[in-house]
């Protein structure tokens, strides 16, 4: 069997790693609908209480400061380092993860734990490489204790500075990876409802994008691990990213 078969008997059919230690929060639905995900009022509340004006304006290392420095909310006191992200930052695909687990927190680096190596093999499946045309960070920068799904008002906190890496890196295509990182949207919905299909990212009104970039929207590499059932589901996501992509460039 030649490598590329591999990884996609590895994508479709055989989960070949096991579930982590740490299972994902639940999402709590009402929770969140009671809560609006991204409120313009919070944003701005973030850049008052920073001292974030400067987010608009900044390089990448100064906004690599501003997340190591953020104090915006309870999440950074209380986790190991921030994990900014990684990769090739003018890259044309961007993949956006939802926030980083134990072995990020230590590492400081997205993806390097058991979803990571999923996401290698998904990325190596369209012959991409981690750090070749590839950026890829996480919506919520700080590992919350005990990897506990971030809240609504921590990840809109989070938010501006995602949006300052995508308007920096200028990507062609995001991919978004679970329902958490869906909320670049700007609304929550299922992942069955967002998945398989082109969404336009616009940013909020302050992220000062020029025009929409496509946007994907797929399983997490870690709620495959749980479903590996969904990898055929996942793979039908990427050879649409790819399609997209090739539209595109
Ligand atoms: N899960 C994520 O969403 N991001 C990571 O970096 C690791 C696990």
């Amino acid at each position: 069997m030649n490598r590329e078969e591999a990884i996609l008997r590895e994508l479709n059919l055989y989960p070949l790693w096991q579930q982590r230690a740490q299972t994902k929060p639940v999402y709590d639905q009402e929770a969140a609908a009671a809560q609006p995900i991204i409120e313009q009022e919070t944003s701005q509340s973030v850049m008052e209480k920073a001292g974030l004006q400067k987010l608009a304006s900044c390089n990448w290392p100064e906004l690599k400061t501003l997340v190591k420095n953020c104090t915006a909310c309870k999440l950074r006191a209380g986790c190991t380092q921030t994990v900014f992200g990684m990769g090739d930052v003018q890259a044309d695909w961007l993949f956006v993860g939802e926030w980083p687990d134990a072995d990020e927190d230590v590492q400081g680096e997205p993806f390097v734990g058991q979803s990571g190596k999923l996401l290698d093999n998904m990325l190596a499946a369209i012959k991409l490489k981690r750090g070749h045309n590839v950026y890829i960070t996480n919506i919520v920068k700080c590992y919350p204790p005990g990897n506990r799904m971030p809240e609504a008002n921590e990840i809109a906190q989070c938010m501006p500075y995602l949006e300052r890496q995508i308007q920096l890196i200028q990507p062609k295509l995001i991919v978004a990876l679970g329902e958490t990182a869906a909320f670049l949207l700007g609304y929550d919905a299922a992942l069955p409802d967002l998945r398989g299909k082109l969404h336009d990212y616009r940013g909020s009104p302050s992220s000062g994008l020029v025009k929409d970039i496509p946007l994907i929207i797929t399983y997490h590499p870690t709620d495959l691990l749980h479903t590996p059932l969904n990898k055929a589901k996942a793979w039908d996501d990427l050879c649409l990213a790819v399609a997209t992509m090739q539209r595109l460039v």
